[in-house]
């Protein structure tokens, strides 16, 4: 499937991060990329997280494959037998994968590094999950990816991490990093509530208007019951929830703070009928 069909140009690589857990980086990363599989970019979907955060959302049989852990593991070749496809062709997963603590610190920014190296001329994006925090494994996502993507929860007190976050990718790039701060993206977001309007607020006199994404991820029990059936809101039936289309939107923004394309890459014109 998609690791045959390689581009000339590397992909572009994304961390989806926060100091601060439990702000919608996990529901993100999974319904980012299946919205961005949708649009007909090729997606890896990889997690750092050594709880397996991604493969928990999707099931079990993406949680107890070797997934990233293994790979290491096993010393490090060909990326390509560890990763989990699924229903969307476009969309590949490459999960944490069960391994004891030891193993998992051997998960380092040379982990990325590789993956990046091995899979960067078959996917258009490689999306990270990171674990919150900027802890060993979310610094070796921001070591090495170009762009990060940061979800602020509208709840009280949200946007106080904030700095820190901005003070620490300012040292990253001191070091020697290129990743940039590209969107941020307001989540769990309920306009009528006034706690979580003033925390929009905050973020919109924070940062410059180009940095925050239009699209703001509502608060809806729909997401709830898709981490309970381990699907993408998209999936959930025949007609998914209307929040569905806030990640549709949102894979539409980024497209163009990506500087994705799909012409550039690989597009030729999709036909109606073959
Ligand atoms: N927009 C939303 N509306 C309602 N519930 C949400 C929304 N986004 C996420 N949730 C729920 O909030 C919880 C935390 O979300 P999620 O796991 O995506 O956060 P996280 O930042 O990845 O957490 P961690 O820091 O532990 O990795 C989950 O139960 C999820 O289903
Ligand atoms: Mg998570």
């Amino acid at each position: 499937m998609s690791q045959e069909r390689t581009s000339s140009r590397a992909a572009t690589t994304v961390a989806v991060a926060s100091t601060k857990g439990g702000v919608g980086k996990t529901t993100i990363s999974l319904n980012l990329a299946y919205a961005l599989a949708k649009r007909g970019y090729r997606i890896l979907l990889g997690d750092l997280d050594p709880q397996g955060a991604v493969g928990l959302s999707v099931g079990q049989s993406v949680s107890e494959a070797p997934g990233i852990c293994g790979w290491v593991r096993e010393g490090r070749g060909p990326v390509d037998g560890f990763l989990v496809h699924t229903r969307l062709p476009e969309l590949s997963i490459l999960p944490f994968g069960p391994c004891s603590w030891n193993e998992a610190q051997q998960v380092d920014h040379l982990a990325v590094h590789g993956v990046h190296r091995r899979l960067g001329q078959s996917f258009d994006v490689i999306l990270w999950d990171t674990p919150a925090g900027l802890g060993g494994f979310t610094e070796s996502a921001l070591r090495h990816c170009e762009h990060v993507l940061l979800p602020v929860q509208a709840a009280p007190l949200a946007a106080r991490a904030l700095p820190q976050m901005m003070t620490y990718l300012g040292d990253l790039r001191r070091m020697g990093a290129s990743v940039e701060l590209t969107a941020v993206v307001l989540s769990m977001v309920n306009l009528r509530e006034k706690a979580s309007l003033a925390v929009a607020q905050e973020v919109w006199d924070l940062f410059p208007p180009s940095l925050v994404l239009d699209t703001m991820i509502p608060e809806d029990p729909a997401f709830r019951q898709a981490s309970a059936d381990a699907v993408p809101v998209s999936l959930m039936g025949r007609r998914p929830p209307a929040v569905a289309a806030s990640f549709e939107r949102m894979a539409a923004e980024l497209e163009k703070k990506l500087h994705l394309g799909l012409d550039e890459h690989h597009g030729t014109p999709l036909r109606l009928v073959d």
